[in-house]
């Protein structure tokens, strides 16, 4: 037996028992006459004593050998600890070493490991086992296991099935490119790797499974950022004989479930909001609602009034920046900049101070008196104290830009509360979104999903005015999941792949596999799949999903530990029937 307890088991109540204990040399604190050792393994800290009187010479020899990250095991007795430490969960005992053995010696770890390291991400990717000792990491895990049987216990209590899905398919296609895997056995041939398991989920329905789900790996090909990793995990479902309301109130159960398990938070309805007003409101398809700052159009009060940056735009927008009037030229100059940044691209900002004693200074004083910034003040429902800042330009340019500047400001004034939670659906998707230059129509959400029925017969007509029956779940300002009620018959898809530029026979290559199956007798379906990555770190607080994936890539796609990914050698190219052109300098 390596250990009869854990390093974070023992308390008052075993002072007195031998124990074995099993872990890592932490820390070490060499006082001379008395020697102390902080023991580490997943579960916690042991503190091991080791002195003069006690502790045969040899024994402290070999301790005093031990460099940080040794593995050892020892056997000794609890003792009730002198000086106690409240903060730790073993800080009433030490266990006096009476035999170590070492498992294994370490060499110096290339940063220390501790809660705060002195590890570069760089450097703490490249050792990222090392990295994955640190608590901080440990919690992630433990947090992103403790959500995923959660999950899968409340899917299971509501009849889901868990299926698995092939991971070497055939391209699904969800807007990014495809990783592939050449065949060594169908020469010049490639597999596609999931994007989602989108075809495979609906043909489980048609195949009967009546309700669906998989924790399951998704793979794009696509610029990465803080919340998205070439390959993340979906809690990936599908149900068959619902209607949109059907699907939404099952998942909005699943995470009310897991906000009141994780956070102890009530359930409430979630708020829904069309696609159209969240873009009005917030600018965007995924807002942030735990503070205001909405949207306010101020085309009707400000144009034509000899003001000519607002005549010539197609659309004036405002936000009323909370209690912000007191901000100097400086604080406000240091916005203007930040909006005419080429990452934002604005012309700049006109802002109104509502001062506390009801009167207002503006950047625009010259053109707008006292009355007119006062209709301003009660279109966006600015109180006194807060300073309107407007934008004006482009109208879908400008939604981005002033949407970018909300969620930076809500940013810094510290409004984007990690412990707070404001989930919303966002509904009424249109179908289709158009390329400006080519005029080219794609799915917006993916190929299969289905049109609001009342619109079916604007599809050939007027597409870019069709509704999708997709929905949106948003968390904190994130797209947390995304899902829609489906195409189920034959003429509908072959239509939609049509408008979506495939020919006859493309169609036919990619999706005749499901198209064949609409035949056979689908039933009507619809799902949904929630990014597991972003989901457990929205619901710890944070919004970097690499801190919790075990063995995440970097922005460039490379995992350094491993070094991936890496050229082939010759000979498995040629097995593999491909030849490597080097790119031309
Ligand atoms: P969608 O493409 O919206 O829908 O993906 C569902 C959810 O997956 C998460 N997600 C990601 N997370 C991390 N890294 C990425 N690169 C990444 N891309 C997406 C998001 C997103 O909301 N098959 C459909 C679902 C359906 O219709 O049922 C699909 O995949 O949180």
């Amino acid at each position: 037996m390596y250990r009869s307890h854990h390093c974070g088991a023992l308390t008052a109540i075993h002072v007195g028992t031998e124990v074995q204990l099993a872990g890592w040399v932490s820390k070490i604190r060499d006082k001379g006459f008395v020697l102390w050792v902080d023991l580490r393994d997943r579960y916690g800290v042991t503190q091991l004593v080791l002195d003069e009187k006690r502790t045969p010479a040899e024994l402290l020899k070999v301790v005093r050998s031990f460099g940080r990250e040794t593995v050892i095991q020892i056997s000794g007795t609890v003792l009730e600890r002198e000086a106690k430490n409240p903060n730790m969960p073993t800080g009433e005992i030490e266990v006096l070493v009476k035999d170590i053995t070492v498992l294994n010696t370490a060499q110096t770890p290339p940063f220390t490991i501790e809660d705060e390291t002195d590890g570069g991400e760089d450097l703490r990717m490249k050792y990222r086992y090392l990295d994955i000792r640190r608590k901080p990491v440990q919690k992630g895990l433990l947090f992103r296991s403790k959500v995923a049987l959660l999950v899968r216990n409340f899917l299971a209590q509501h009849e889901f099935v868990e299926v698995e899905t092939p991971y070497l398919i055939k391209s699904t296609p969800e807007g990014a490119r495809d990783f592939v895997v050449p065949s060594r056995m169908n020469e010049g041939q490639f597999y596609a790797l999931p994007q989602s398991p989108q075809t495979f989920k609906q043909l489980l329905m048609v195949g009967g499974m009546d309700k669906y789900f998989q924790l399951v790996k998704c793979f794009r090909d696509e610029d990465l950022r803080a919340d998205r990793q070439p390959e993340f995990t979906q809690i990936d479902c599908e149900l068959s004989f619902v209607h949109q309301e059907d699907i939404m109130t099952c998942f909005e159960g699943l995470l009310s479930h897991l906000l009141h398990e994780v956070h102890g938070i009530a359930p409430k309805p979630f708020p829904v909001i069309s696609y159209e007003d969240a873009i009005k409101t917030y600018g965007n398809d995924k807002p942030d609602i735990r503070f205001g700052m909405t949207f306010c159009e101020l085309n009707d009060i400000t144009q034509n009034k000899g003001f000519g940056v607002f005549d010539s735009q197609e659309l004036v927008v405002s936000i009323a920046v909370p209690g912000a009037a007191t901000w100097s030229r400086k604080q406000i100059d240091a916005w203007i900049d930040w909006v005419k940044r080429p990452q934002i691209g604005a012309n700049g900002l006109v802002w109104v101070k509502c001062n506390e004693d009801g009167t207002y200074k503006s950047s625009v004083d010259k053109f707008f008196d006292s009355d007119a910034l006062a209709t301003w003040a009660t279109a966006c429902e600015a109180k006194a104290g807060d300073l309107i800042l407007v934008m004006a330009g482009e109208t879908n340019k400008t939604r981005t830009q002033l949407s970018a500047l909300r969620m930076a400001l809500a940013e810094a004034l510290e409004l984007r509360k990690p412990n707070e939670f404001a989930p919303l659906w966002v509904v009424d998707f249109p179908l289709f979104e158009q390329d400006d230059e080519s005029g080219a129509l794609h799915a917006m959400h993916h190929p299969f999903t289905a049109p609001k029925p009342e619109h079916l017969d604007k599809l050939e007509t007027e597409p870019t005015s069709v509704v999708a029956q997709a929905y949106d779940l948003v968390l904190n300002g994130n797209e947390i999941g995304g899902g829609s009620i489906r195409i189920h018959d034959r003429p509908t898809q072959e239509k939609m792949l049509s408008l979506l530029g495939f020919s006859n026979e493309e169609a036919k290559t990619q999706f005749g596999f499901l198209m064949d199956a609409f035949t056979y007798g689908a039933p009507p379906h619809g799902g949904i799949a929630l990014g597991f990555d972003r989901l457990v770190a929205i619901l710890d607080g944070k919004e970097t999903i690499r801190d919790y994936i075990a063995f995440p890539k970097n922005n460039s796609g490379r995992d350094v530990m491993i070094d991936a990914p890496a050229p082939l050698d010759a000979a498995q190219l040629e097995e593999l029937a491909l030849k490597v052109t080097p790119k031309a300098e």
